[in-house]
């Protein structure tokens, strides 16, 4: 089958005048979610529509739980034969630092089981950091330089940690950092415990798209469920743009959709105008 992106639904379509002025994409759009089933949805629409009409969309790819719904839900559309993302080209968000790209707990791993798979990408066509190299530096900078090679990111995915790190980038993370070691904050390795077995260490280190490397994405979808990440996801959204929560930059990035369950909505204190603005726009 060749690789299109057709026409399709969405249920989300922003058109509104305001004041004489086409706004077609809201900055930092947020939608409330009742149930991880709806955000999934949700983003798979949009994600969608900022693909359509490209012929080898480029996704940033994250790991973690929160994207799964995402993932589930275009894999079914893959199914479906609704989309085909054979010619897509995907790099992923971070790596860890000493683990084989072979090792299932790896993040090439991890993105080959979620995404790849499922969706039927090429796996030549997806990168991942190296972090199972000599020189980490110049992996890290040939990875920027792959991303610009291939034209920019169009679409952006991203979950966030409970201390509001996106990809990697851990709180006092440069605004204007790129592709690099991190080292990981030891709340960033108990949240990835789990992962681990027993008696496996979590990595210290990780290799991770910088924050200027994330915002050079031309569209960004986040998504966030459960009350564990509610105190971030109102730092991201409500909080003051600071490196504390790194994943507040993006209330700078010109088109991003945050998607997220009640859960993770708990701490939002305008939770009632954003479900007013998603109403009088749907
Ligand atoms: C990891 C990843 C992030 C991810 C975060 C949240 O640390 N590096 O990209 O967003 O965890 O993961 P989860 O969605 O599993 O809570």
């Amino acid at each position: 089958m060749p690789c299109s992106f057709p026409r399709r639904n969405v249920h989300f379509e922003f058109n509104m005048n305001i004041f004489g002025c086409a706004v077609k994409e809201p900055v930092m759009e947020v939608v409330i979610c009742s149930d991880e089933q709806q955000v999934g949805q949700v983003a798979a629409n949009r994600v969608l529509r900022w693909v359509e009409g490209l012929a080898t969309p480029v996704l940033g790819l994250a790991t973690g739980s929160s994207p799964l719904a995402l993932y589930n839900e275009l894999a079914r559309r893959v199914e479906e034969g609704e989309i085909d993302f054979s010619c897509g080209i995907g790099f992923a968000l971070d790596e860890y630092v000493g683990i084989d790209p072979e090792n299932p707990l790896s993040y090439r791993q991890t993105i080959l089981r979620t995404v790849v798979e499922p969706l039927r990408m090429d796996p030549t066509r997806v990168r991942v950091p190296n972090g199972f190299t000599p020189d980490l530096a110049a992996a890290a900078l040939e990875y920027d330089r792959a991303i610009a090679a291939a034209g920019g990111v169009d679409v952006q995915v991203l979950g966030i940690g409970s201390n509001g790190h996106i990809g990697f980038n851990e709180p006092t993370s440069s605004f204007a950092s790129r592709t690099r070691v991190k080292t990981l904050t030891e709340q960033t390795r108990a949240d990835n415990a789990r992962f681990f077995g027993e008696g496996e260490r979590v990595p210290t280190h990780c290799v991770t798209q910088g924050l200027g490397t994330i915002m050079e994405a031309r569209h960004v979808v986040m998504v966030a469920t459960g009350r564990h990440k509610a105190r971030a996801v109102t730092a991201m959204i409500e909080g003051p743009v600071a490196a504390v929560c790194p994943a507040s930059i993006l209330q700078f990035h010109p088109s991003v959709l945050v998607v997220v369950d009640e859960a993770a909505a708990t701490g939002l204190n305008h939770a009632d105008y954003f479900r007013h603005v998603a109403d009088i726009l749907i």
